[in-house]
């Protein structure tokens, strides 16, 4: 069993349709036809949406997304139009909306790894290879890669696991020039991703892109969703960085750990929902995504 624990009622704004309840975010389209994405505070772990939301999460991440976009703007278009707040939303919308290109998404789950650890881990330890892809013997978790690797998966619904699919199946899904395009963007956004994060001391282990293309008959990727966050990442604090052991990281951590702790009562194999999350939790989680942003940005969150 998975999914939302409480299925949230979205919010009614005159002037926009309601068009999808992601994990996340709320999706909404404006008179214009673009898209208003709204980040919720909303968290999710072991493919539960959980009953307990993280203060000021919604916030931190559009802002990150944005810092990062920035930082992209000379590699790769992306779907950002305006951060300004449409006529008549809630207060609150303040910080988490975007008004974005409404693009023809790629169903692919553009997947950058630097380092193995994860799903990666997992299919090297069986086959030495990640995504079908020959590695050297002798990884461990936490190891760096020789080099990047492009590494897709397929977008599940809410609730199922996403999985792994080589580059040729990509190929055959998107086309050869769609599935091309998309590894090189990918890999060379992580590549200056990784440096930027690198310089200030976080290790971007790996990292998920979601492009489309803008236009009904456009054809140059754009790249949308949320950019190197701590949901779309995996960051490492680089001085605590070592091979062979699971590394300490910033994001959702303090939940996985409690969750399945005897504190929360809750067997992660039983059809049961999870529980709702205690304060120290949340605060503490609040406080890694906070870190997170001021660590990478180099701005203090207020
Ligand atoms: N520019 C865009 N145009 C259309 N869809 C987009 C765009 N950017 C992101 N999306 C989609 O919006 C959704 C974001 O909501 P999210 O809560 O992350 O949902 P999910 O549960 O699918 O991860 C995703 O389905 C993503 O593919
Ligand atoms: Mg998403």
């Amino acid at each position: 069993m998975s999914g939302f624990v409480e299925k949230p009622e979205p919010i009614q704004v005159p002037g926009l349709v309601h068009l999808h309840t992601g994990k996340v975010r709320e999706l909404y389209q404006n008179e214009a036809g673009d898209l208003v994405m709204v980040a919720s505070d909303r968290i999710s772990a072991y493919d539960w949406v959980l009953p307990t939301e993280i203060p000021d999460k919604g916030r931190v991440l559009t802002q990150l997304s944005l810092w990062w976009f920035d930082q992209l703007a000379d590699l790769v278009p992306d779907h950002v139009l305006s951060t300004g707040l449409p006529p008549g939303a809630p207060a609150d919308w303040e910080g988490r909306a975007l008004v974005c290109k409404s693009l023809r998404m790629v169903p692919v789950e553009c997947v950058a790894r630097g380092y193995l650890t994860g799903s990666g881990l997992a299919e090297y330890q069986q086959t030495r290879t990640v995504c079908g892809l020959a590695l050297p013997e002798g990884l461990v978790d936490g190891s760096e890669l020789p080099a990047p690797i492009f590494t897709p998966a397929t977008k599940a619904e809410v609730g199922e696991h996403d999985e792994n699919v080589s580059y040729e199946e990509v190929a055959r899904q998107v086309g050869a020039d769609t599935a091309a395009a998309l590894r090189q963007a990918t890999l060379a956004v992580y590549s200056r991703a990784r440096d930027i994060a690198r310089d200030r001391g976080v290790v971007l282990a790996d990292t998920k892109f979601e492009f489309g293309f803008a236009g009904a008959d456009g054809d140059d990727l754009v790249l949308g969703d949320e950019v190197l966050t701590p949901d779309s990442s995996r960051f490492w604090p680089a001085d605590q960085w070592q091979p062979g052991r699971a590394q300490p990281s910033f994001d959702k951590q303090f939940v996985r750990d409690w969750l399945t702790s005897a504190e929360s009562g809750w067997d992660r194999k039983s059809e049961q929902p999870p529980p709702p999350l205690p304060r120290q939790v949340v605060d503490a989680t609040r406080a890694k995504y906070v870190e997170a942003y001021e660590r990478l940005t180099g701005l203090t969150w207020s």
